[in-house]
């Protein structure tokens, strides 16, 4: 049976996104300490945006991901980069099967986990894997948001057919009240629970309109979007619409992408 979540994510290419987070992957990873002698997760990894940085850091990482395509791009940038302590798997974050309890010390998930189905199971597996004393650390694109990612998935959204019944939207991560819920029903006290908002700049050599075109290409919500537009002659307008986002929302200058996104990021201390 197909998986549709899995089938959304090896659609396209990723990678072509990631390329312009790595400058925000790798700060996130500077400001949560990483280092030698821990053992880090990164659940819905893609390529590596922010469990290369943790093994360049001497972390012992491994980076599990739904989509075949991410994983095989993830350890191929693992050998070319030489890191014998960077491996990519694929996996499901709603069921971390084969991940023993309790064995990692921090557990990160920027964009990944969010887009899982059965956030619930998400929260619990997330918490099962992580040690006592050990962190989680999730980033979650914010509902109603003004920024980049919030925007292209609510445009996106507006033109793709209707979810189907029982579908959780992703973006309910971003609200905080629902991340307590989700981990407080995996055990966690809301005190052990730190929600603030952050930022992720996009940067790429090119002008915003070229950068869109990658996300047209390359970024699953949105070509599945452009396929439903297209279906009803409403390409050009969803087109036109996403294009005027990445212009005005872009600081890098004509030539130059260069986009803040604000983020929920999730900070969880398992007691
Ligand atoms: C927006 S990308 C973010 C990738 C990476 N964390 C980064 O910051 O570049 C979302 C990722 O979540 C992965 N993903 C989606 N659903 C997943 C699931 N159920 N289990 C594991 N990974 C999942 C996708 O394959 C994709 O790599």
């Amino acid at each position: 049976m197909t998986n549709p979540n899995k089938a959304l994510w090896e659609k396209g290419d990723f990678t072509r996104i990631a390329a312009a987070m790595r400058e925000s992957g790798d700060a996130l990873v500077e400001s949560l300490g990483v280092g030698p002698g821990m053992a880090v997760l990164d659940v819905g990894c893609g390529d590596g945006t922010t469990a290369l940085p943790a093994a360049q850091r001497g972390a012992e990482v491994l980076g599990v991901d739904i989509a075949e395509n991410l994983v095989a791009a993830g350890n191929a940038r693992a050998a070319a980069a030489g890191l014998g302590n960077l491996r990519f798997e694929q996996g499901d974050a709603s069921n971390l099967a084969g991940l023993a309890d309790g064995s990692f010390d921090l557990v990160v998930s920027i964009f990944g986990a969010m887009f899982a189905p059965r956030p619930f199971e998400v929260a619990r597996e997330l918490v099962r894997v992580t040690r006592p004393g050990g962190r989680i650390v999730m980033g979650n694109w914010i509902p109603g948001d003004p920024t980049l990612v919030a925007q292209v998935l609510r445009i996106s959204a507006a033109y793709a057919p209707p979810p189907p019944e029982g579908f959780v939207s992703p973006v309910s991560w971003g609200i905080a009240a629902n991340v307590v819920e989700r981990f407080g029903a995996a055990g966690i006290d809301a005190a052990h629970i730190a929600c603030e908002p952050a930022s992720y700049v996009f940067v790429a050599d090119m002008p915003p309109a070229e950068f869109f075109e990658t996300f047209r290409a390359f970024y699953g919500p949105t070509m599945n979007a452009f396929d439903a537009a297209a279906a009803s002659g409403r390409a050009e307008a969803l087109a036109d619409e996403l294009r005027a986002l990445f212009e005005a929302q872009n600081r890098g200058g004509p030539e130059r992408t260069e986009i803040p996104a604000i983020y929920l990021k999730v900070v969880v201390t398992r007691g």
